[in-house]
């Protein structure tokens, strides 16, 4: 035998962070932690940052990036997804392993359709995984909702509805996987500025429809689940950003059969017939906006990480 044994070599793994976008999204009162009451159906589409994890003897995370230069993603403590793998080595005792991240970015950011929260998830369930954490699902699920309010929807994907402040889940059955056109024009949009523009309006109503897409949902009914979509984000939103709501027009007028704004925006999904339609509504939108993006709703199933 070798007196100096070879290393094991150390092998990577890898794992999609998928989007997500908001089926209905309904902003209640500011609590006393700041934070929002919500009512949401979150659901996965698979538009997705792929990651790269390699274990390293030593201790330490680095962070590199593949990503289109306007996305501007930090490789810092300011990324999500090397703060998850912080939190989970600290959460786990563990100094004596480090871990390196590379991601590949193909989410945009400031677009509400989750990917700093995604890539964040996968991280969390990749340390875990790989360095031999031992964390259990209820201790990833706060360790999730510590990094913020749409983490913990990304640790199982799927169709769910989000309520507390978007961390209390309940899994909703599979929804028949429909064809979408997302854009995420130019100008973004900061989620805690979205908020504070539904506060400088008391007396606004919310759409309430969570409730009733989760019954049309139950019911089967597939053309209520057209009709219930609805974001209350999009009042504040569109008054402020017009280019918003002509964009949101364009995708009507493209054919899709309902237009929404992904989280707080600035993304815009439009839901298509089926897949020729959505070839055709996304080349229209392409001859005038760079970032198009062709993609598909995905089951529980197909979203495991
Ligand atoms: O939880 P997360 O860090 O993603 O939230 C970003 C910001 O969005 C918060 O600082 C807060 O201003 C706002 N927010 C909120 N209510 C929620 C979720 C987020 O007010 N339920």
């Amino acid at each position: 035998m070798s007196r100096h044994p070879t290393p094991e070599p150390r092998h990577p793994l890898i794992l999609r962070a998928y989007a997500k976008i908001n089926l209905t999204l309904d902003v209640f009162s500011k609590r006393a932690d700041g934070y929002h009451s919500l009512a949401s159906v979150l659901q996965t589409i698979s538009l997705h940052d792929t990651l790269t994890l390699t274990p390293t003897d030593a201790p330490g995370i680095a962070l590199t990036c593949d990503a289109p230069e306007e996305f501007a993603v930090p490789t810092d403590e300011l990324n999500l997804a090397f703060r998850a793998v912080k939190t989970a080595l600290e959460a786990a005792g563990r100094t004596d392993c480090g871990l390196e991240i590379h991601l590949e970015k193909r989410i945009p950011a400031q677009a509400g359709l989750g990917g700093g929260s995604s890539d964040a998830a996968s991280a969390l369930i990749g340390a875990n995984r790989l360095l031999d954490l031992g964390l259990d699902a209820k201790r990833l699920h706060e360790l999730a909702a510590s990094l913020g309010s749409d983490v913990p929807f990304f640790l199982a994907g799927g169709a769910a509805a989000a309520r507390g402040r978007g961390e209390i889940l309940t899994p909703l059955p599979d929804i028949e996987p429909f064809w979408l056109v997302v854009v995420k024009p130019a100008i973004g949009v900061s989620t805690a500025w979205a908020y504070a523009q539904l506060d400088a309006e008391p007396e606004r109503a919310s759409h309430r429809a969570t409730k009733r897409f989760e019954e049309a949902l139950q019911s089967g009914d597939r053309d209520r689940l057209i009709q219930w979509q609805s974001n209350d984000f999009e009042l504040p939103v569109f008054a402020h950003f017009p280019e918003l709501a002509w964009l949101h027009d364009e995708l009507r007028m493209a054919g899709a059969v309902t237009a929404h704004l992904c989280g707080s925006g600035s993304a815009i999904y439009g839901v298509a017939e089926n897949e020729t339609q959505a070839k055709k509504i996304a080349a229209l939108l392409q001859s005038k906006y760079s970032h198009v993006y062709l993609t598909q709703t995905l089951t529980r199933e197909a979203s495991e990480l």
